[in-house]
């Protein structure tokens, strides 16, 4: 159920929040992810991480994008006609393709501000996370066929039956 509610403003007092980004990025590079919203380890807040260097070979955006984003806002949001592959740790198993490019702002786990413009993969990937905040998963964004063609997966990851290289928890019975 937390996946699929609209995640809290992180409160600038909010204990130990470096130790908790410290956390997240561990279970993160536990499950070979790219990105992991606080939503998708059963906290409601507005937090994500991001380490996208792994795939710095194939996408050049992604060479060094590490970030811990903070309550992060988009200021600009435009769709490209890219096509690349996504997926996501609460979903093992499902891929779709889309893509885009972004303008967001966010405070880092310093609470410092930032404000960038992210492109290609990368933005893919704060966009995808940014929509766990949002209590979406990237799979509602796809056709109706194409969900259709991953409803064995979808309901095996709900019953609880989907395998994965790493420890996940059945939303159903
Ligand atoms: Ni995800």
């Amino acid at each position: 159920p937390v996946l699929r509610k609209e995640a809290e403003e992180v409160p600038m007092d909010y204990p130990d929040l470096k130790q908790l980004v410290a956390n997240m990025f561990e279970t993160m590079y536990n499950a070979d992810g790219v990105g992991l919203a606080a939503p998708q380890v059963g906290l409601s807040l507005r937090l994500l991480v991001i380490d996208a260097d792994v795939m710095g070979d194939d996408f050049p955006e992604c060479k060094g994008f590490k970030r811990a984003m903070i309550n992060p806002v988009f200021l600009e949001k435009s769709e490209e006609e890219v096509s690349m592959e996504e997926g996501c740790l609460s979903l093992p198993g499902v891929h779709e393709k889309v893509g885009n490019k972004i303008r967001v702002k966010y405070l880092d786990e310093d609470l410092k501000e930032h404000e960038e413009t992210v492109e290609g993969f990368a933005a893919r990937v704060v966009q995808h996370e940014c929509e766990h905040l949002e209590g979406h998963v990237f799979i509602d964004n796809i056709s109706g066929i194409r969900r259709q063609l991953n409803k064995s997966k979808l309901n095996s990851i709900i019953k609880g039956t989907a395998r994965c290289s790493y420890k996940a928890k059945a939303v159903g019975k």
